[in-house]
């Protein structure tokens, strides 16, 4: 579980920032959902033969005897929530979350216990429609992000029928070539055979590309779902590949999943997944009803911000005021307070606790801001406040005080 320090905080702020912008462009609403679920809501939602639920999750009793679980993903509660107030039953309802959560997983890059998720869910709407509405937000949000070099990866899991037909084959061609499985991969083969294709053993990578394709299995109800998506995305110019391995690690899905991927990141290469899952409302005690949804892992997004440089120089003052003597720095104070009444996006960093000039300088510069405002005896008798540039060269200025809001708005970005 990782602390975000001061120097982190501004680039989260800005991609949260962009991604609720986006999303907000789509009409989906914010629902904020609590931390802890009855355990009870997972195992049967994510599914009990799965990583998450099996071995991952962060459970424990409460003073009364009830299981609770840290939520290890978004989509449960957000259905539970949903049911609990009759959200969904005959309705459209576009929905986001973010927020922290917990898997005991192995840390490493890219994979933390605690870690951070915006999360979208569609319900109520069947058509393939909805599917590429939600893809075509993920690219506006790469896009908003300027994150140009992801890949997206579709493949439809059709329905549980179809997916039954499909394990029976799949189960009896793994077991043609059980000697050559790996322990897990044995083990799943009675518990959770499609889990198999998502080994990442490479000694099982040439069986598992030539196991039989689960798009093979698709009723026509199905194929026609995901031949409308791909071509929906083809038109509105999307790449990308259909992956018939792509089985995802929660049990919910049906019909269209889909994740996004890049290479830059090491082992934990997927940005964004998500998908169909249409019986998880009933199955969790609702009536009927369609859904669909992905969520992004924030810290491999901020990861990939900061390999490219996306975080320098974000949320840095933009001035800082030193005052040298105490009629100055009452005067400062004040001045500080019409700035940004004058100037709500500034960042104005006051210097507090006197001292002489270069000491006031010197944390003037640490503090990264792009200039200095300098208030001295003569500077506040004569109705003047010195402008000093501290990124790039230049002299120190005078502005008159009753037009330094201006000056201000003219020479800083309003970031
Ligand atoms: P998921 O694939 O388990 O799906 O997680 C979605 C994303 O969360 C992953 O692609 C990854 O970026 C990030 N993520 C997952 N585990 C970790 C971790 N330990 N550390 C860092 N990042 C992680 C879901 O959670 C579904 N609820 C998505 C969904 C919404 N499907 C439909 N609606």
């Amino acid at each position: 579980m990782r602390d975000l320090l001061p120097d982190q905080t501004p680039l989260w702020q800005w991609l949260e920032r962009e991604i609720g912008q986006v999303i907000g462009a789509y009409g989906y609403q914010e629902i904020r959902l609590p931390l802890l679920e009855a355990t009870e809501l997972f195992e049967r939602s994510i599914g009990e033969v799965t990583d998450i639920v099996e071995k991952e999750m962060y459970s424990f009793e409460d003073r009364n005897g009830d299981s609770l679980t840290l939520r290890p993903e978004g989509t449960a509660g957000c259905v539970r929530a949903g049911i609990e107030h009759g959200l969904l039953h005959n309705q459209v309802q576009r929905l986001w979350y973010q927020g922290p959560m917990f898997r005991h997983e192995r840390p490493q890059k890219g994979r933390y216990r605690q870690f951070h998720q915006i999360g979208v869910e569609a319900f109520g709407l069947p058509g393939p429609d909805v599917d590429i509405e939600l893809i075509l937000m993920t690219r506006r949000i790469w896009r908003s992000l300027g994150l140009a070099a992801l890949e997206l990866q579709i493949n439809s899991l059709g329905t549980a029928d179809e997916r039954a037909g499909y394990r029976e084959q799949l189960v009896s061609y793994l077991r043609e070539h059980e000697e050559l499985l790996d322990d897990d991969s044995r083990r799943r083969l009675t518990t959770n055979p499609l889990r198999v294709l998502d080994s990442k053993n490479p000694a099982l990578a040439g069986i598992i590309a030539a196991a039989p394709s689960l798009l093979d299995f698709l009723g026509a109800e199905s194929r026609a779902h995901f031949d409308a998506v791909c071509a929906g995305l083809r038109a509105a110019g999307v790449a990308f590949v259909v992956n018939p391995r792509l089985v995802r690690g929660l049990d919910y899905y049906a019909r269209t999943v889909f994740e996004w991927v890049t290479t830059e990141l090491g082992a934990q290469g997927t940005v964004c997944a998500g998908g169909r899952y249409d019986g998880l409302v009933e199955q969790l005690g609702g009536r009927p009803t369609p859904a669909v949804g992905f969520a992004i892992g924030l810290e491999r997004i901020a990861a990939l911000l900061e390999t490219a440089g996306g975080g320098e120089g974000r949320g840095a003052p933009h001035a800082y005021l030193v005052a040298f003597g105490a009629v100055a720095e009452a005067e400062a104070l004040l001045l500080a307070e019409r700035m940004r009444d004058c100037l709500p996006w500034l960042r104005l960093v006051m210097h507090c606790g006197g001292g002489g000039p270069k000491a006031q300088f010197k944390r003037a510069d640490r503090s990264a801001a792009a200039v200095a405002l300098v208030l001295g005896e003569s500077e506040v008798a004569r109705g003047v406040v010195g402008l000093k540039p501290l990124r790039v060269e230049g002299e120190q200025e005078e502005i008159r005080s009753d037009e330094l809001a201006g000056v201000l708005a003219a020479r800083l970005r309003a970031d």
